[in-house]
């Protein structure tokens, strides 16, 4: 059987240097668990149209579609912040997404013990926490129609269309009761059904995929703005929430300030499942190409680090050895190795990125 493969997209800015201690880690993987993948290495992004004229090449697009999964740095920078809006390095994250299909994005909020006081919230509320949002990313009011700025009358109006078909509904629902299969059984759908009808929909169609076909998880629903309430007051009550695109924006940006630094945020963008029974899938850090360290060996490698965890879990299933580097990046972090995005007492030197980078492999050995 061939390995499974891998496309290494880093992007600009500091993509490459945080994509750079991660490819450290798949070769140590490869050398030390016998786990090889076959891994390409393209251009999305700025370096995408310095090289293209586009930020995302068909024939890149094309591989994207063909490999177990992507993993991507980021993109975007001043540079180009002049372009026209058809060729910015976003587009090409975009299109990504757009043609992979990669309707439900994956958001954990997961409290490294040593960085629960790092958070802005009391301690023992968010020590061991670790929860997944899970959001549609393809549909609802970012894309419904009509939309747009039109004239009524004397004055303008700005219309967008929340929409949500019963299949849209039901394939995230999906993922996210499968998500919940593998953790701990428990999945939250949030919406607001009490005000609009695209969340009395979501209600009914998720708990109709519940009944018929997950009746072993146990599903609860609670409207959104209660939900962003209970993440701040008691987050551990939750394990998987479900939402739309529109909530699951906030709601994940919330959860995920519960623990900490952008620099330690992953995220996977799942799709339908391929003929070998894996799914689309595009796993990235949260955060953007920080143009303001770029450069400077001071990012934080985590991100993109943990992002490759949940590669090996989601899309590889092996749970056991995402498990192996997520206690690899805990047993760092509780011997006070820090990034400078972690400090917030002086007097701590901050290590530097590839010095992470060195500090988790050396763990893993
Ligand atoms: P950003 O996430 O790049 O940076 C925000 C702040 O967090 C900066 O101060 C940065 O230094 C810090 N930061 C981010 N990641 C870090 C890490 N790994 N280690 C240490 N510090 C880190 O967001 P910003 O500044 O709004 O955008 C910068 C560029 O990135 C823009 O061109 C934007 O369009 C693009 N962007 C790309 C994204 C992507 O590729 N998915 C997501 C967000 C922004
Ligand atoms: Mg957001």
């Amino acid at each position: 059987m061939s390995n499974p493969s891998l496309l290494i997209l880093p992007g600009d800015g500091i993509g490459p240097e945080v994509m750079a201690q991660v490819m450290r880690i798949i070769d140590w993987y490869g050398a030390k668990r016998g786990l090889k993948f076959d891994v390409s290495e393209d251009l999305v992004g700025g370096c995408a149209y310095d090289k293209h004229g586009t930020p995302l090449h068909d024939d890149t697009m094309a591989k994207a579609q063909e490999v177990d999964a992507v993993l991507l740095g980021a993109v975007g920078g001043p540079k180009y912040d002049k372009l026209d809006f058809s060729v910015k390095p976003e587009r090409g994250l975009l299109r990504l997404r757009k043609e992979m299909d990669l309707y439900a994005n994956l958001r954990p909020a997961q409290c490294f013990d040593a960085l629960a006081d790092f958070s802005s919230l009391k301690k023992d509320v968010v020590a061991g926490l670790d929860i997944m949002i899970v959001r549609e990313l393809t549909s609802g009011v970012y894309f419904g129609e009509p939309r747009g700025i039109f004239k009524e009358g004397n004055e303008r109006v700005g219309i967008n269309t929340q929409r949500y078909t019963e299949s849209e509904i039901a394939r995230v629902a999906r993922s996210a009761f499968e998500l919940a299969r593998k953790r701990n059984n428990k999945v939250c759908s949030m919406e607001k059904a009490n005000v609009m009808e695209s969340g009395i929909l979501w209600r009914d169609v998720v708990t109709e995929v519940h009944e018929a076909e997950y009746k072993d998880v146990e599903l609860s629903h609670m409207y959104a703005d209660a939900g962003a309430m209970q993440l701040t007051r008691w987050p551990k009550q939750f394990d998987v929430i479900v939402t739309d695109n529109l909530f699951g924006d906030l709601l994940s940006d919330l959860a995920a300030m519960l623990t900490g630094s952008l620099g330690m945020l992953p995220s996977a963008s799942l799709g339908a499942p391929m003929e070998n029974g894996r799914p689309k899938a595009l796993y990235e850090p949260v955060h953007g190409s920080a143009p303001d360290i770029a450069g400077q060996g001071k990012a934080n490698p985590i991100a993109c680090v943990l992002s490759f965890a949940m590669a090996l879990r989601y899309s590889f299933d092996k749970g056991a050895e995402a498990e192996r580097l997520e206690s690899a990046v805990n047993a760092v972090l509780a011997k006070g190795i820090r990034t400078a995005d972690l400090l917030n007492a002086e007097g701590v030197t901050p290590v530097s990125t590839s010095q992470m980078g060195d500090a988790i492999l050396a763990e893993l050995d």
